[in-house]
């Protein structure tokens, strides 16, 4: 019989449980992933007993009251609490999200929070995002142009050029797709993954960029582009509502375009 051994810190034990004030009566509990490089142990399950009464409605402000009031050595990233600069991505109740957009009263019983899938973890919550912040910069996510813009304005685009970004612009980066993708687990180091592909079909489908050719000569590969199979976690989990899947299907759409 095959032995099938876990990586190392694969196996998650019980953690603490920090218990709610005996007054309080509007208690949730937060079972949260604990783990720190600095204790050289396997991660843990810490449940908080968090007094509702006492905090904003997003699983976000949660985090921060434990952090301020029950457990300072809690570690997660966040900055806008609007659901803008992407940073406080995470696996809540195992859909990948945004703590700062998601309304704890929507989650029945307690809340499992998890850092980001298949990721290396630097401490906690937060995951190591340099791989695939590499990967975007491979992809030259900005305005490639030799022709020198017009004088004294910008370049312009019609109506109908601009609608064509729309779905593309709004990413915020966060990364909830690509970690939430089998294809982008399995084969990350050279797959570039539904985050960055849709950054790389936002500047093809730009109308001022004069590198769409080598941008799609670029993507021409198959693993980095082709390694997508059209599973369609990423369109599922994006907590901004964008469909990197179908982003993804147009690149290959345009690839077999520009053979004909
Ligand atoms: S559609 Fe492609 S990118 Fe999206 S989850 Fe599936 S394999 Fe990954
Ligand atoms: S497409 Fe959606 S899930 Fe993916 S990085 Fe952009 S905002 Fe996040
Ligand atoms: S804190 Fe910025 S998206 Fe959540």
């Amino acid at each position: 019989m095959v032995e099938l051994r876990l990586p190392k810190n694969s196996k998650i034990g019980i953690g603490k449980v920090f218990y709610a004030s005996s007054q309080a009566k509007n208690i949730k509990k937060f079972r949260i992933y604990r783990w720190s490089p600095d204790d050289n142990k396997n991660p843990v399950i810490d449940t908080y007993e968090v007094d509702l009464d006492k905090i904003g409605p997003m699983v976000l402000d949660a985090l921060i009251h434990i952090k301020n009031e029950i457990d300072p050595t809690l570690s997660f990233r966040r900055s806008c609490r609007e659901g803008v600069c992407g940073s406080c991505a995470m696996n809540i109740n195992g859909l990948n999200t945004l703590a700062c957009s998601k309304h704890i009263n929507e989650y029945e019983g307690d809340i499992a929070i998890y850092p980001l899938p298949h990721m290396p973890v630097i401490k906690d919550l937060i995951p190591d995002l340099n791989g695939p912040y590499a990967q975007l910069r491979e992809i030259d996510p900005w305005l490639k142009a030799d022709t020198p813009p017009p004088p004294d304005k910008e370049r312009l685009q019609s109506i109908e050029e601009r609608k064509k970004l729309d779905g593309l612009y709004e990413c915020i980066l966060c990364f909830c797709c690509s970690t939430s993708c089998p294809s982008y687990w399995w084969n990350g180091d050279q797959y570039l993954g539904p985050s960055v592909l849709l950054a790389a079909m936002r500047w093809v489908a730009d109308s001022r960029d004069e590198y769409k050719g080598e941008r799609l000569d670029e993507l021409e590969d198959s693993m980095r582009l082709y390694a997508c199979r059209t599973i369609m976690n990423c369109t599922q989990t994006c907590p901004k509502g964008l469909n990197p899947a179908h982003a993804i299907a147009e690149l290959k759409r345009l690839q077999i375009e520009r053979k004909l």
